[in-house]
């Protein structure tokens, strides 16, 4: 859904009437039906508009435009966009020292990732440029990569090393360069770079900062494009019905600030249709959602999506830390949520580890969630 709002220079209701009508005629005749919409300007929050009124022009994106937001392969604008940012292409607990390479499936591409003998991790193109072979089933060793079929051996740059099937006068390894791109390691995170321009540098996101004991970072596959799952984390309101965990152990969560001891669930079932404001932001867009509390109080929760598909939200550390969630597509119709959650002045407490048990235990040892179609989905390719 695009949202529109024209802020200044509309003072009643008579000019948003004519407003409304000319956008009716002036905007592309769209699949679905839009909606205007306006109401009154919160003083607080828009405290320069001159207008008494906002117009809100809520519209249903068409076909074309949803392919533009969401195909991501190489070639896209799309993918043109993601790929101007680093992403994160695997966990570090996905590459042990001396470990096997992986086969990676990013943005529509297929990779192979490895951590050579200094310990760096690369990302190479899957298929070996001698004859194609599948570099996944190669070898760590020797500097480098090395592919089963013949032996070329290649570095985290894409630099072949060896080529010892070749006759020492027919070496013709200076010429050869596997498809490579940049990666750097932080937080438990290996992120690539696979944009065509100088990479930029990689955000000192506060969660990367901490002890590693003070986080805790995982994945999650998502059966539906990546898109889909970063409108979900700007949706406060389903927080009232999907997460309505009736039977959540007592013990594993904390009281809401400034409560008697009330538990976030009883406002999120208290007032299931909270009032949201938005607000645009130099890092994307802020979202806040208002619940009615107990004695004419309001629960104030925030969700922040920082360009270009990143989420973060209040997580159960009472405000010492929050939760990040940034969605990558493996392709158009699939993609991860990584998950990082931290806290910032402590390590993770008890709470915390029961916490990260409870997620874990509903995922496989692929990160696949066991409790749904995802496993077969990802495992055999069919939908
Ligand atoms: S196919 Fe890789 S070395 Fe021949
Ligand atoms: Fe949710």
């Amino acid at each position: 859904m695009e949202r529109t709002v024209i802020p200044n220079g509309v003072r009643d209701l008579e000019q948003i009437e004519s407003l409304r009508l000319f956008l009716t005629e002036a905007l592309p005749p769209r699949e679905l039906v839009f909606v205007l919409a306006f109401s009154t300007i919160d003083e607080d929050i828009y405290p320069n508009w001159t207008s008494k009124f906002k117009l809100e022009i809520l519209v249903m994106l068409t076909k074309e435009e949803n392919n533009l937001l969401t195909q991501t392969g190489p070639g896209t604008p799309g993918g043109a966009l993601l790929r101007s940012y680093w992403q994160p292409a695997a966990l570090s607990e996905e590459l042990p020292p001396d470990g096997a390479p992986l086969r990676i499936r990013l943005l529509g591409e297929d990779l192979v990732m490895f951590r050579d003998d200094q310990g760096r991790p690369g990302l190479l193109g899957l298929h070996c440029p001698h004859r194609g072979a599948d570099l996944a089933m190669g070898r760590v060793e020797d500097g480098g990569l090395r592919c089963l079929y013949h032996g070329w051996l290649f570095d985290v740059d894409g630099a072949c090393l060896e080529q010892p099937s070749e006759p020492n006068e027919n070496e013709f390894k200076h010429k050869v360069c596997q498809l490579s791109y940049p990666c750097q390691e932080v937080g438990g995170i290996v992120f690539a770079y696979l944009g065509q321009a100088k990479p930029p540098l990689l955000p000192r996101y506060e969660p990367f900062l901490v002890p590693s004991t003070h986080r805790y970072v995982t994945k999650l596959f998502h059966d539906c494009n990546y898109f889909q799952a970063v409108e979900g984390n700007m949706d406060p309101s389903h927080t009232s019905f999907l997460h309505r965990q009736l039977d959540a152990p007592p013990d594993l969560k904390r009281p809401v600030a400034g409560t008697a001891g009330t538990l976030p669930m009883h406002f999120y079932i208290n007032d299931s249709a909270p009032n949201i404001e938005t607000e645009e932001t130099d890092f994307g867009a802020r979202i806040v959602s208002l619940r009615q509390a107990e004695q004419g109080k309001t629960y104030f929760r925030v969700h922040n999506f920082i360009l270009p598909s990143i989420c973060s939200v209040v997580g159960p550390m009472g405000g010492d830390g929050y939760y990040m969630f940034w969605h990558v597509p493996i392709d158009d119709p699939r993609h991860w949520r990584y998950e990082i959650m931290f806290r910032r002045t402590a390590p993770l407490d008890d709470k915390d580890w029961k916490r990260i048990r409870e997620i874990r235990a509903e995922v496989d040892d692929h990160y696949l969630p066991i409790r749904n179609k995802a496993t077969i989905t990802c495992r055999t390719g069919k939908r």
